[in-house]
C-alpha cells in the first residue's frame, strides 16, 4: 500500500494545485529537489569542476539507479539531455545504407518522425508506417508483413504524447529478435509509470525524459544501449569523453554506452534524476502501476459520464494519459479555464499527431495525465469543473 499522504507531503505544490500534466513535466519530490539545490551550492562553493569529483559517487548512484529501474547493466546508461536527443543518437549510431527501410507506427512521437525523414532525406532511407489496430495498438500482423530483407530498424513509441493506450513493447521486441532486427522504443511517457523490464522487453536501445513520470528535473534524459550491439553502434557525434584520441590520425570508442554521452552536461540535474529514480525504485514500480491505472480508469469512467465528452484511449490497459473532447469548449479554452482554478492539463495538437488526431479528424485534443501522488478527490473535483463549461 502506498502512502499517499506521506507521499503528498513530500510534494508540496498538492497543497496548492491539482496537476494532471504529469505527462508533459510531473512535480518533483522534495529528495530529488534538495540533491539538485544542493550540487549546485556545491558548485558555488567548490567551482563546478571540484564539485563534481567531490559527488563522484552521486554521480555513479545516477547509473545503477537508471540499472535497477530498467533491469540492466550500469553500463548500458548514458545521461543526455533529453529524450529527443537520446532517440536522434540511437537513431544515428545505425550505419544505414540507402534503401534500407525503417519501420514505426503511427504514434510515433513528433520528433522523432521529424528525424526519421529527416533521415530519410539524408541517406535514402525508407520509412513505413505500420496502422494502429481497433484498440489503438500498432497492428502486429501488418508488422509482420511489413518486414523486408532491407528492414534495419523497428521504432516504437510505448505510449503516444496524444493518446493514453500501451504499446506491446514486448511483442515488437520478440518479433524484432526473431528477425534481428534493431529495435528502438521510446519510453519517454512509460518509464516511471510502468516497470520496464529490459530482458522482458528485448530492445536494443530505450530511451526517456527525466521530468515526466519519473518526476525528475528538467533538462534531463537518458538512453539504454544493448550491451551485445555497442561494437556495432558509431555515435553520430564524438567528443573526448565518449571517445579516446590514441594517435593524431585516430581514435577509439568508449566500451560502454557512454559513448552517446557529452562530457559538459548539468551535472546537478544528473544527480537528481539518479535521485527520482532511487525514488520510484524505492516506492515500487508494480505499486505505482496499479495505482496510476486505478486513477486513470476513474478518471475515464467519471468523464464518459459527462454529456458532450468524447474520450480518446481505445484498450482497456489503461496509462495515466486520459485524452478527451468537450463538444461545446475549444481545448484550448478548457486547458485556460482550469488554469485559472489551479488545475493544470495540457493540449496535444494535432499538428503534433499528422499520422494520428490529424489523420482521423479529432483535432486537438485535451490531455490529463494522472501519477500515483494524485487522489480520487482531485479526480472528482476535476470532472465537476470540467463539466461546468
Ligand atoms: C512519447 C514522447 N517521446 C519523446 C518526447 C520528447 O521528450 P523530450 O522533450 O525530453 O525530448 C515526448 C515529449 O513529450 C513524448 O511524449
Amino acid at each position: 500500500m502506498l502512502d499517499i499522504s506521506q507521499i503528498r507531503n513530500e510534494c508540496p505544490a498538492c497543497e496548492n494545485i491539482i496537476h494532471f500534466n504529469n505527462a508533459g513535466c510531473s512535480l518533483s519530490p522534495l529528495p530529488v529537489t534538495d540533491a539538485i539545490i544542493e550540487h549546485l551550492k556545491l558548485e558555488q562553493q567548490l567551482g563546478g569542476y571540484e564539485a563534481a569529483e567531490a559527488a563522484a559517487d552521486k554521480i555513479e548512484n545516477f547509473y545503477h539507479a537508471l540499472a535497477t529501474l530498467l533491469n540492466c547493466d550500469p553500463t548500458e546508461i548514458a545521461y543526455l539531455e533529453n529524450s529527443t536527443r537520446a532517440w536522434d543518437m540511437a537513431l544515428h549510431s545505425i550505419e544505414l545504407q540507402a534503401g534500407d527501410q525503417i519501420i514505426t507506427g503511427d504514434m510515433e512521437y513528433v520528433s522523432n518522425y521529424l528525424g526519421l525523414l529527416r533521415l530519410a532525406k539524408l541517406k535514402q532511407i525508407e520509412i513505413k508506417v505500420v496502422p494502429s489496430d481497433s484498440i489503438g495498438q500498432i497492428d502486429l500482423d501488418l508488422l509482420r508483413k511489413a518486414i523486408t530483407d532491407r528492414t534495419r530498424l523497428i521504432a516504437l513509441t510505448h505510449v503516444a504524447s496524444q493518446r493514453g493506450d500501451i504499446q506491446p513493447a514486448q511483442t515488437v521486441g520478440k518479433i524484432a529478435r526473431e528477425y534481428e532486427i534493431f529495435y528502438l522504443l521510446d519510453a519517454c511517457q512509460s518509464v516511471g509509470q510502468i516497470n520496464l523490464d529490459i530482458a522482458e522487453i528485448g530492445c536494443d536501445f530505450l530511451c526517456g525524459s527525466g521530468r515526466k513520470y519519473l518526476r525528475g528535473p528538467r533538462g534531463t534524459g537518458f538512453l539504454y544501449v544493448r550491451k551485445s550491439r555497442l561494437q556495432q553502434l558509431n555515435p553520430i557525434f564524438v567528443d573526448l569523453h565518449a571517445a579516446c584520441w590514441n594517435d593524431p590520425e585516430h581514435y577509439q570508442w568508449r566500451a560502454d554506452a557512454k559513448r552517446f554521452e557529452n562530457w559538459e552536461r548539468y551535472v546537478a540535474g544528473q544527480i537528481g534524476l539518479g535521485v527520482a529514480a532511487d525514488y520510484a525504485n524505492s516506492i515500487g514500480l508494480d505499486a505505482i502501476r496499479a495505482r496510476v491505472e486505478a486513477l486513470a480508469n476513474r478518471l475515464q469512467q467519471r468523464l464518459r459520464a459527462i454529456h458532450g465528452i468524447s474520450v480518446h484511449e481505445r484498450s482497456d490497459e489503461l496509462s495515466g494519459i486520459v485524452t478527451f473532447n468537450q463538444q461545446d469548449e475549444d481545448a484550448i479554452r478548457l486547458r485556460r479555464r482550469l488554469h485559472a482554478k489551479n488545475i493544470n492539463i495540457s493540449v496535444a495538437k494535432q499538428a503534433n499527431a499528422r499520422l494520428d488526431l490529424a489523420q482521423s479528424g479529432v483535432g486537438d485534443v485535451n490531455r490529463a495525465s494522472v501519477h500515483y501522488f494524485n487522489t480520487e478527490a482531485e479526480i472528482d473535483r476535476f470532472v465537476q469543473t470540467v463539466a461546468q463549461s
